[in-house]
């Protein structure tokens, strides 16, 4: 929750506990975010990290010092009194610190649970009340059991069950869905991925035949993709499914296009109008439902309060206002972890719950330079040779996402006796969490060498193939 949410919502009775997060602002300037009065008051289960325990320790009267330099990186933590935050851990833990203000003390009625080599807190608890924090971030992979930590602050102190899962998910989802849609009808757009078509089934599952789904072939797919989402949908019963052949339109207001940018902003625009096409042939409509997550509303969520901008989707940019609807965002709460287990339980097959991310603007941005007829098929063939190497090899999963490039240059081979001039393939595959930062996949060379000679044999036009070892920043994902 943003920390201007009021004391009245935190205290409806819902909740548990609290858990006050860190944060780049300083507890020492007045304009940093804090929390709503009277929280400390409402004798709520209370975990402060970082600047969150700092401001627990100025609320409790001990003033926050600046150090000249930040503790920043790995250290050693010493646990040195029982709490329930340290349930079934070792006495010594790597803990990952990024800090520069500290308190020098623990605050009256609170002991300090843990320290460093350093002058900080590193940790404190009070002695009746269920309030701790620590100066370490728990959240992050380089604390090595940060994830029981918080773990034992949920079930320890916040005595929380832990029954939430994809079923119970399901279970609340579906009759939430039938009271919000009652018999009205809902629009979702399928785009192939795992958001949209988690959302189509959970919204079919909640209101059979009263979803109809539409989904717009706009020439920059992969190989198979339209006849695998017809597929998948056809198959089940309920779903009304609507493909639109869109390609020649889009391809057309691509064409001669090279700039990156551009090729995003004619595919967005040309799908909200083929959408809004669509939308205006079905009657009795009131519902666009969307794959939003959880990331996307965080990302939308303004601390700063209600003025500052939210960001649009980046694919479907203006479609709720130009279509008039209300949304259905039932994802809204999940992770893509989350939204794959519920695809699981709702029996989608794992060519879509287990499929790497594929970008709105699709192929147009894989092709560098020109799109064209020729230039596409070029990729389709080389894209889904990488691709099922990898699945073949079981790489698939392990790598967050992989596709092939098209580049725009061309490069002298020689095939039999003959000198040839055609272009080059890029690989692209990634290892990330949440495609913020990423490495470059380590995929044994073998693979990577038979990829390569059978997307220059297989693939006309294609006589050199490269592999991006890029890390991102500063690359991205995408090569535009
Ligand atoms: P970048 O290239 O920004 O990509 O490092 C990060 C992730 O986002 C995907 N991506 C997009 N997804 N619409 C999308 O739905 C887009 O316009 C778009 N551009 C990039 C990219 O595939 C990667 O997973």
């Amino acid at each position: 929750m943003p920390h201007r949410t009021e004391l009245r919502e935190i205290a409806s009775g819902q909740t548990r506990g609290v858990i006050l997060s860190g944060s780049p602002s300083s507890t020492q300037s007045r304009k940093s975010p804090r929390p709503p009065d009277g929280l400390f008051d409402l004798g709520l289960p209370l975990l402060g990290i970082c600047y969150g325990m700092q401001l627990i320790g100025q609320h409790y009267g001990v003033e926050v010092l600046t150090r000249d330099q930040r503790e920043f990186g790995r250290a050693r933590l010493r646990l040195t009194s029982e709490s329930p935050l340290w349930k079934t851990l070792e006495t010594e833990q790597v803990v990952w610190m990024s800090h520069g203000d500290y308190l020098p003390e623990s605050p009256k009625d609170f002991v300090q649970i843990a320290h460093t080599d350093g002058k900080a807190v590193s940790a404190f608890m009070h002695e009746t009340r269920p309030i701790f924090g620590v100066q370490f971030h728990p959240e992050v992979s380089h604390t090595l059991q940060g994830g029981q930590i918080l773990a034992n602050f949920v079930y320890e102190v916040c005595h929380c069950a832990g029954g939430w899962g994809a079923a119970a998910f399901l279970e609340r989802a579906i009759p939430e869905l039938r009271d919000k849609i009652g018999n009205k009808r809902v629009l979702c757009g399928l785009s192939g991925g795992v958001d949209s078509a988690v959302t189509a089934m959970l919204i079919a599952r909640a209101v059979g035949n009263r979803l109809i789904c539409v989904f717009v072939d706009n020439g920059v797919l992969r190989k198979d993709e339209v006849s695998q989402v017809v597929n998948t949908f056809a198959a089940q019963r309920h779903v009304n499914l609507l493909v639109v052949d869109a390609r020649e339109r889009f391809l057309r207001r691509l064409a001669g296009v090279i700039d990156p940018e551009q090729k995003r902003k004619i595919i967005g625009e040309e799908f909200v109008a083929v959408f809004q096409e669509e939308a205006a042939k079905i009657e009795a409509l009131d519902f666009l439902a969307q794959g939003t997550l959880y990331p996307d509303v965080i990302e939308s969520t303004s601390v700063r309060g209600p003025s500052a901008t939210i960001k649009s989707h980046h694919n479907v940019g203006g479609l709720p206002e130009a279509l008039h609807l209300k949304l259905v965002e039932p994802l809204r709460e999940l992770f893509k972890d989350e939204v794959r287990a519920v695809g699981r339980l709702l029996e989608l097959p794992p060519e879509i719950v287990e499929r790497h991310p594929f970008p709105g603007p699709g192929l147009a941005v894989r092709i560098l330079g020109e799109v064209t007829l020729e230039r596409l098929a070029i990729l389709r063939e080389a894209d889904a040779i990488f691709l099922e190497e990898l699945r073949r090899s079981s790489w698939y999963e392990r790598v967050a996402q992989a596709f092939a490039i098209l580049l725009p240059v061309q490069t002298v081979g020689v095939m039999g006796d003959e000198r040839t001039y055609e272009s080059v393939v890029a690989l692209r595959a990634v290892d990330t969490s949440d495609f913020m930062t990423a490495d470059f996949s380590r995929i044994p060379w073998d693979i990577l060498a038979r990829v390569a000679s059978r997307i220059a044999n297989e693939v006309r036009g294609v006589n050199r193939v490269v592999f991006d070892v890029t890390t991102k920043p500063p690359a991205t994902v995408e090569w535009e």
